[in-house]
């Protein structure tokens, strides 16, 4: 295995060490950041003089050329991408290729490559991310008025609209934009510079290269900057929590499409058939998301325990902190374009979705409600409605059935006006506070929701 090191070596490690701590597989990943950081680093040595502008020249084109050829032509016999892309170079410039890693260390470099992986991934999960929400901006709209059950405790609570509950995925990803913007700007200053641990004698200029990839800023401490993974940690964080609520969605699609709730239906494009049973139509990709949320969860994990009592200075241990880091992102991206997909193409039973409200005594709280406005006690209302609710259960009756007769007989002091609050869509019509289902609120919500997606990045809540 060709190597970066050795000079101090009288003998070759053992096969069974390289193959061990070989992560060129995995630095493929980020090449191209590498080779960035590369010509941002030379042509910094140029500039200040610590090799000439023609070596710098050369070893710019060089790098430029590797970046032509694409991966497929950088060595694999070797430890890691640093050292592909060093002995590659050697190959097209000659010796001077050995000029490049002057004033600078694979620690930082590593260190480099990462936050320029994660910058350009974040700018591409921040697309998705908004897609996402616009299309949950739409179909909120488009549902606003959708009747359906809502939920606690699993049970029957108060009915909702479609919209409504769409909306609610809407707010779950604005804070994760919220978080991802707060990580892309803590994790974009800049490592370069710091070579192994204490920076160097060289008179480098850590600002311009900073500057040249689009860093805020150098990281003021060379031992930090070289030691510091809480930015992959956060993005590992950021993945898990997205994940947690597609998980969520999905969790929804998967019970909703299926025939005890049938409010749903999967498109072809995404779900999968069975190879015994003919009908089937299984939401495969739901339940994959929810599934490898446990894996995203635990790449955080993976990395968190790493890093726990870590000394400072950099430590090979933490050559392990990329495949987490890809991983979360390759999975975490696709999740949201099939959430994307599946949401996208589905269809609703709204009929079912409305009918199945009926009869489930969801409405109570109206009825207490109105009673409280007559000015009887929250408290004492609630035991009014109660009896009411029992009454029916003992008569095979639901809510909505009740006319004034029977609610006299239930119920002597309920008057016959309460009738009025009982159907579901007058209950939903009804709540019109700030973040309720009634259409007003939901249109002012709506609308908030829409200035905010539609300002730059993820906007502020106000
Ligand atoms: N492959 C290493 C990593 O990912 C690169 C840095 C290696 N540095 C060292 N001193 N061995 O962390």
């Amino acid at each position: 295995m060709r190597k970066l090191w050795g000079g101090a070596f009288a003998e070759d490690t053992d096969g069974l060490v390289n193959r061990f701590g070989q992560s060129i597989h995995t630095d493929l990943h980020f090449w191209q950041e590498d080779l960035i950081g590369s010509v941002a680093h030379a042509r910094m040595l140029g500039a200040q003089g610590v090799i000439t502008h023609e070596e710098a020249s050369v070893l710019m084109r060089g790098l430029e050329q590797i970046h032509e050829e694409g991966p497929k032509n950088l060595p694999q016999d070797v430890e890691d991408i640093h050292t592909a892309i060093e002995v590659r170079l050697g190959e097209i410039v000659g010796e001077v290729a050995g000029k490049l890693h002057t004033a600078r260390s694979r620690n930082d470099q590593v260190a480099t490559d990462t936050r320029l992986y994660l910058h350009n991934e974040l700018i591409e999960l921040f697309d998705l991310l908004k897609k996402l929400q616009g299309l949950l901006l739409d179909q909120g709209s488009q549902f606003r008025d959708a009747l359906m059950p809502g939920w606690t405790h699993q049970q029957r609570a108060q009915p909702i609209t479609l919209g409504f509950h769409l909306m609610a995925h809407f707010w779950a990803l604005q804070r994760h934009g919220w978080r991802a913007e707060r990580l892309f700007e803590l994790a974009n200053y800049s490592p370069l510079g710091s070579a192994a641990l204490a920076g160097t004698s060289f008179p480098i200029d850590r600002e311009a290269t900073a500057h040249e990839l689009g860093f805020i800023a150098p990281i003021p401490n060379a031992l930090d900057a070289t030691s510091d993974r809480s930015y992959i940690m956060d993005a590992l964080h950021v993945c898990a929590g997205i994940m947690i609520d597609l998980s969520r969605i999905s969790q929804e699609l998967v019970l909703w499409s299926g025939r005890e709730f049938g409010f749903v239906s999967l498109s072809d494009g995404v779900t999968t058939g069975s190879s015994i049973m003919p009908q089937k139509r299984n939401p495969d990709m739901a339940e994959l998301i929810r599934g490898r949320t446990g894996r995203v969860i635990a790449n955080w994990v993976t990395l968190a325990t790493t890093m726990k009592a870590l000394p400072l200075g950099y430590n090979r241990d933490t050559q392990d902190d990329k495949p987490p880091l890809f991983d979360s992102m390759g999975k975490v991206k696709d999740a949201i374009k099939l959430v994307h997909l599946m949401l996208e193409s589905a269809t609703w039973n709204l009929e079912r979705m409305s009918q199945s409200v009926w009869g489930d005594f969801s409405t109570a709280t109206d009825l207490a409600d109105f009673l409280a406005t007559t000015g009887v006690p929250f408290r004492h209302a609630h035991e009014m409605v109660g009896q009411v609710v029992r009454g029916c259960l003992e008569r095979g009756l639901v809510l909505e059935e009740l006319d004034a007769a029977r609610l006299r007989e239930i119920a002597p002091d309920v008057p016959a006006s309460a009738l009025s609050v009982l159907k579901p869509g007058e209950s939903i019509r009804r709540r019109e506070s700030l973040g309720a289902p009634g259409p007003n609120a939901m249109q002012r919500q709506l609308e908030h929701g829409r200035r905010i997606w539609e300002s730059a990045g993820f906007g502020k809540i106000a």
